[in-house]
């Protein structure tokens, strides 16, 4: 009997449904590989569905999604709704209600892909980041004074619990553990100006490193980071950093991997359902023309199967991807690609089918 899993997925705007298509596509072939069976469940979210009747994320979906073994999300946001909303009531609500607390962001250079970095290499360009993923300035803590004068006063508080920072660190740790690479944790802080957050983040670096005796850990402030990734990429192994500093930096990490059709990103609770997403972004300008590079939303389904425990399948997807990427695709770029979106996901999932599971 095949393992079963429930999978929502929710295709969202833009690019968003043509992408996960094809990462459906990717574990439909896996599923007899891996004796693996998928039941997906759709759920219509995004600034179509906002504009049609208002409806943005409904308790009852949440629930819903609650029962699923992974969420699998395409792309939220739409050019004629106004920034800010989708954001923050579906995306960063999920994250929140769910209880996502880490943001996954593998930064890997493919053999095939491009980085803008001179001279730099598919074995120089491979590090983890653990983004916090509930706190800091995404809390929504903040206000205004005398809104609209000219004495107008506007505070956006940065929210660092011990047990939010703890955690993140932790899984940080575990996580740096598992990869068995360098075994090597850099904490992103800017404990020279950040005096409050920072230095919480600092004392419990130091105090959980204490039980990670194995691992050696370093500190960058975060904008020594920006420069050291761009210039010296090998130096990362992992990387653990705030909410807001671990978004930006992985802007930084799509692009030195081969850019945003490539570079894939988990929303996670390690002991409960998680969200997978390629971080791209709706692409409006690109939608319905079946150009948009889907090897990130496949390679978030890959992060997706690992998390469930399927690490053989996971592992096979990889080989599939890193394949294709390698042979077959001339650029990674949206429309540069030499092929189709719907080519490249057939191409995916007929290299998992002629590989050895
Ligand atoms: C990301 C995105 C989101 C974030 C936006 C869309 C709210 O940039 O997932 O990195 O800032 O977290
Ligand atoms: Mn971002």
């Amino acid at each position: 009997m095949p393992t079963t899993y429930r999978i929502a997925v929710i295709p969202g705007d833009g690019t968003g449904p043509e992408v996960v298509a094809e990462g459906i596509k990717a574990l439909n072939a896996l599923g007899p590989k891996c004796d693996l069976q998928f039941e997906f469940v759709s759920f219509d979210l995004g600034g179509e569905a906002y504009l049609k009747d208002g409806t943005l994320l409904p308790d009852t979906v949440i629930q819903d999604l609650r029962s699923t073994d992974a969420i699998y999300l395409g792309a939220i946001g739409h050019p004629d709704v106004k920034p800010g909303i989708l954001e923050r009531e579906i995306l960063l609500r999920l994250r929140f209600e769910l209880d996502l607390y880490i943001n996954l962001r593998p930064v890997v250079l493919l053999p095939g892909a491009y980085t803008p970095i001179k001279d730099k290499k598919p074995e120089d360009i491979d590090f983890l980041v653990v983004r916090e993923n509930t706190e800091g300035f995404y809390a929504g803590s903040g206000g205004f004074l005398r809104k609209g004068t000219e004495d107008e006063v506007a505070v956006q508080d940065s929210v660092n619990t011990f047990k939010g920072v703890d955690r993140c660190i932790r899984f940080a740790f575990e996580a740096c553990r598992r990869r068995d690479r360098e075994k090597k944790l850099t904490l992103v802080a800017k404990t020279n100006v950040l005096t409050f957050e920072s230095d919480l983040w600092e004392r419990r670096f130091r105090a959980v490193a204490k039980e990670y005796p194995d691992i050696t850990t370093d500190y960058q402030h975060v904008d020594a980071c920006c420069m050291w990734m761009v210039k010296n990429p090998e130096i990362y192994d992992v990387i653990v950093t705030n909410n807001m500093f671990g978004d930006i930096i992985t802007d930084i990490g799509a692009i030195i991997q081969g850019g945003l059709g490539i570079a894939a990103g988990g929303n996670i609770h390690p002991e409960s359902v998680s969200m997978f997403e390629p971080i791209g972004g709706s692409a409006p300008k690109y939608t319905g023309k079946d150009v948009i590079n889907p090897i990130a939303a496949i390679s978030a389904a890959q992060m997706m199967l690992d998390h469930l425990g399927e690490t053989r399948a996971a592992d096979l997807l990889f080989r599939a991807v890193r394949k294709v990427v390698a042979e077959d695709l001339e650029s990674m770029d949206a429309g540069r690609m030499g092929m189709g979106t719907r080519a490249v996901g057939d191409k995916v999932a007929e290299t998992v089918s002629l590989l050895d599971a």
